[in-house]
């Protein structure tokens, strides 16, 4: 297995995509309206939000702490591409579920930057850098340890498989995500530290405004998505609620993963998932494993 060390100095690629909706159907997730629901209200926030991490690092890849470390820079750049393509699959995809009548998806687009506004409250106190940089570190944590369980969870896997098509594009993200997980983070680290003092109290302001902001706009975003169809009752709710977090639910699994990040020593690259990856890349037939 590779060790952390060469994970941390991990090249990846930016993987080219273009996806053909023309065919994806109304309730592509295995038929289900409330897990079809709740996975298209998170594809909502991507096309806003990735771009946001996207401008977060990048407005700092010319600090000195950052400009002439060449494997990092190389990190940065593919973050970037990859991240780029995510916004732009997933905007091809939510168009494409607008057209059976959710118009609201694309609201739900704008109103990702909206959201994301509240992190102007602490404008008075450090600079737009580090909160840009702490909340997409934040973010970046979220969509990691959710990667991380979309690609380790049969059963949700059973019922993505039900649209090969999706199946890849969502397999594609989530191996993309766990891939560059630490960019973000490296760069957080090596301008302003993570461990101690403002440092680490913006990293963990960062972390608690984007799980209640996540979380509860997801939830209003679902919740949207089933009102247009008539379904806001707990019958179509169910399965999505216990898929994420019933028991064994993909986010009840990531809490001691979550919590992690509380630690001043934490670092993503922590949690190995470097034969996952190789084990995915092999599964979807990329070149580069
Ligand atoms: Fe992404
Ligand atoms: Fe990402």
């Amino acid at each position: 297995m590779t060790s952390l060390q060469d994970l941390s100095t991990n090249r990846f690629p930016v993987r080219r995509m273009d996806f053909d909706f023309a065919e994806l159907k109304q309730y592509w997730l295995n038929n289900d309206v409330g897990l079809t629901h709740f996975m298209t209200a998170l594809s909502a926030f991507f096309p806003v939000g990735e771009r946001f991490f996207v401008d977060s690092v990048r407005a700092l890849r010319k600090h000195p702490n950052v400009a002439d470390n060449v494997d990092l820079q190389a990190q940065i750049s593919a973050f970037i591409g990859q991240e780029a393509m995510h916004s732009k699959e997933h905007h091809a995809m939510n168009m494409k579920f607008a057209e059976f009548g959710y118009e609201d998806i694309a609201w739900m687009e704008q109103a990702t930057a909206t959201v994301l506004k509240a992190r102007f409250i602490f404008k008075p106190l450090a600079s737009m850098d580090q909160i840009n940089l702490a909340a997409t570190c934040a973010l970046e944590h979220f969509t990691a340890l959710l990667a991380e369980q979309v690609l380790n969870n049969p059963k949700f896997l059973s019922e993505l498989e039900s649209d090969p098509l999706m199946f890849k594009m969502w397999a594609w993200h989530a191996i993309e995500e766990t891939e560059h997980k630490a960019v973000a983070y490296d760069v957080y680290q090596q301008v302003y530290g993570t461990d101690k003092g403002s440092a680490y109290v913006w990293r963990v302001v960062g972390i608690i405004m984007a799980t209640v902001l996540i979380l509860s706009a997801q939830t209003y975003f679902t919740a949207r998505l089933l009102r247009k169809d008539g379904k806001l009752s707990p019958k179509y709710w169910l399965h999505a609620a216990n898929t994420f977090y019933g028991p064994r639910g993909m986010f009840t699994k990531s809490i001691p993963h979550f919590l992690d990040y509380f630690r001043p020593s934490f670092h993503p690259n922590d949690h190995d998932i470097v034969q996952m990856l190789k084990d995915w890349k092999v599964k979807l037939s990329f070149s580069d494993y």
